[in-house]
C-alpha cells in the first residue's frame, strides 16, 4: 500500500505529531504549517522538509497534496480548520477539545457527515497504558456495571494563560478550565460506554488570581457533577491555577469492585469483590506501555500517542469506524461548556444536547 502523506498544522503541539508519524513506516509528512515563521523554520529544519513543503498560510497549506490533516491549532481555530480540511478531501486528526461552542460542534458534525472522510479527536489519555489495561478488565466485567466515576485534570498552566513579564493574554486565559474536560471525561465515558445528558457546575471564583477575575481562564477550580444515559454519576475537577503538582486521576466504582490511579505519583490499586484483599492490589499507573516496541516512545505523553495514531491509520487503510469519531469528540466537549454555563448561573442542572 502506498504510503499516506500527512500534513500538520500548530508546530507547538504539532511538533510531537511530526516526530512521532515522522517514524511511522506508513505514513509521509507532506506539508507542515504555523503562522510563525521560527517554529516553522525550526521544524522543517528538524525533519529536514523542503521549503515546498512549509505553509504560514492554512488555505495554501491545504492545497498540498496530502490525505490526511492533523490539526494542533489553539482551539479557537479547531472548527474551521476541520470543516476545511474535510471540504478538500482530507481526513482529519484534530487536537481536543472539538470547539469552543455547541454552534461549531454542530457544523463540525455536518461536515463530517457530509465529507465521508474521517474524522477523529486526539484524545490521547484513553490511551494511557492504564487506562488501556482498565479497559480490558473493564470489558472483562471484572468491576461489573460502573455507577459512579471520577476524574480530575490538574495542571498549573499560568505561564500559557498570560506572560508575568509582558503582562501579554494567551489564547487559554478566555477558556474556563472546564471547557477542557476531554482528558477527563473522554477515557471515563469511553470505559463506561455511556453519555452525559444532564450537567451541574460550580466554581470557587478568583481567589488564587483575583486581579484577573474578567478572564475566565484563572478561576481556580471549576468542578462538573453528571448525569449519564444509563443512570450514571460522573463528577470532574479543573483547574489551570492551583497550588500543586500536576496530575491526572481517575476512580471507577463498579457493582463489583473499584480501580483507581494514584493522584501524583506511583502506583494505583484495583478490587474485586471477593477477590482481592481490603486493601486492594496494587495496579500500575504508569502512562508507559513496558511491552511497546521502540519507536512507541518517540510521541508524547508515554506511549499513548503511538497507540492513538496507530488506531486511527488503520481505520484509514481498512475503511473502519474511528475509535473516537465526531460524535464521542462532542460528547467528550460539549458536558464542559454545558457544566461552565451552569456554573454561572451558580449550579442550575442543564439539559446536555447529545448531536449523534
Ligand atoms: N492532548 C494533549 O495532551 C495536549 C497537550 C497540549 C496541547 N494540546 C492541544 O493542542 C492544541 C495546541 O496547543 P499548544 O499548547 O500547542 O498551543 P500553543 O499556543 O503553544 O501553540 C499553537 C501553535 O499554533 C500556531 N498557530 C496559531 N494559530 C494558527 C493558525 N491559524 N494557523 C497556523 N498556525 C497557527 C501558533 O503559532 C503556535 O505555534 C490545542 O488544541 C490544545 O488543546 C493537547
Amino acid at each position: 500500500m502506498r504510503k499516506l502523506k500527512i500534513g500538520i498544522v500548530g508546530l507547538s503541539r504539532g511538533r510531537g505529531f511530526v516526530s512521532v508519524f515522522s517514524s511511522h513506516p506508513d505514513v509521509t509528512i507532506s506539508a507542515i504549517c504555523d503562522i510563525d515563521q521560527k517554529k516553522l523554520a525550526e521544524v522543517g529544519d528538524a525533519f529536514e522538509l523542503p521549503d515546498s513543503a512549509r505553509y504560514s498560510n492554512f488555505d495554501d497549506f491545504l492545497n498540498d497534496d496530502m490525505d490526511i490533516v492533523m490539526i494542533a491549532t489553539p482551539i479557537p481555530f479547531h472548527a474551521e480548520q476541520t470543516i476545511k480540511s474535510l471540504q478538500s478531501g482530507k481526513h482529519v486528526l484534530c487536537e481536543q477539545t472539538v470547539a469552543y461552542t455547541i454552534e461549531e460542534c454542530e457544523r463540525v458534525v455536518e461536515a463530517v457527515k457530509k465529507s465521508r472522510k474521517k474524522y477523529m479527536m486526539a484524545e490521547n489519555y484513553c490511551y494511557f497504558h492504564y487506562i488501556r489495561e482498565w479497559k480490558k478488565i473493564i470489558n472483562a466485567g471484572e468491576i461489573g456495571k460502573i455507577l459512579y466515576a471520577e476524574g480530575e485534570y490538574i495542571h498549573n498552566i499560568f505561564h500559557l494563560l498570560v506572560n508575568p513579564e509582558t503582562g501579554q493574554f494567551y489564547w487559554r486565559h478566555e477558556r474556563p478550565p472546564i471547557w477542557y474536560c476531554a482528558h477527563t471525561l473522554g477515557p471515563l465515558l469511553m470505559l463506561m460506554k455511556d453519555r452525559i445528558v444532564k450537567a451541574c457546575g460550580l466554581t470557587t471564583g478568583f481567589n488564587i488570581h483575583p486581579q484577573f477575575k474578567d478572564h475566565p481562564g484563572f478561576l481556580d477550580f471549576e468542578v462538573g457533577f453528571f448525569k449519564t444515559e444509563t443512570g450514571a454519576v460522573v463528577k470532574i475537577l479543573r483547574s489551570q491555577v492551583p497550588a500543586c503538582p500536576h496530575f491526572v486521576w481517575y476512580c471507577l466504582y463498579g457493582t463489583k469492585g473499584h480501580l483507581e490511579n494514584k493522584r501524583v505519583k506511583g502506583e494505583g490499586f484495583i478490587y474485586v469483590d471477593g477477590k482481592t484483599p481490603d486493601d486492594g492490589e496494587v495496579f500500575t499507573s504508569s502512562v508507559v506501555d513496558p511491552n511497546a516496541p521502540e519507536e512507541a516512545k518517540k510521541g508524547g505523553h508515554g506511549t499513548s500517542e503511538y497507540y492513538m495514531i496507530r488506531d486511527f491509520l488503520d481505520s484509514i487503510k481498512n475503511n473502519t469506524e474511528v475509535p473516537i469519531n465526531v460524535f464521542r469528540a462532542t460528547e467528550w466537549t460539549i458536558p464542559g461548556i454545558i457544566a461552565h454555563q451552569s456554573a454561572m448561573k451558580g449550579g442550575t442542572w442543564l439539559d446536555v444536547p447529545i448531536l449523534g
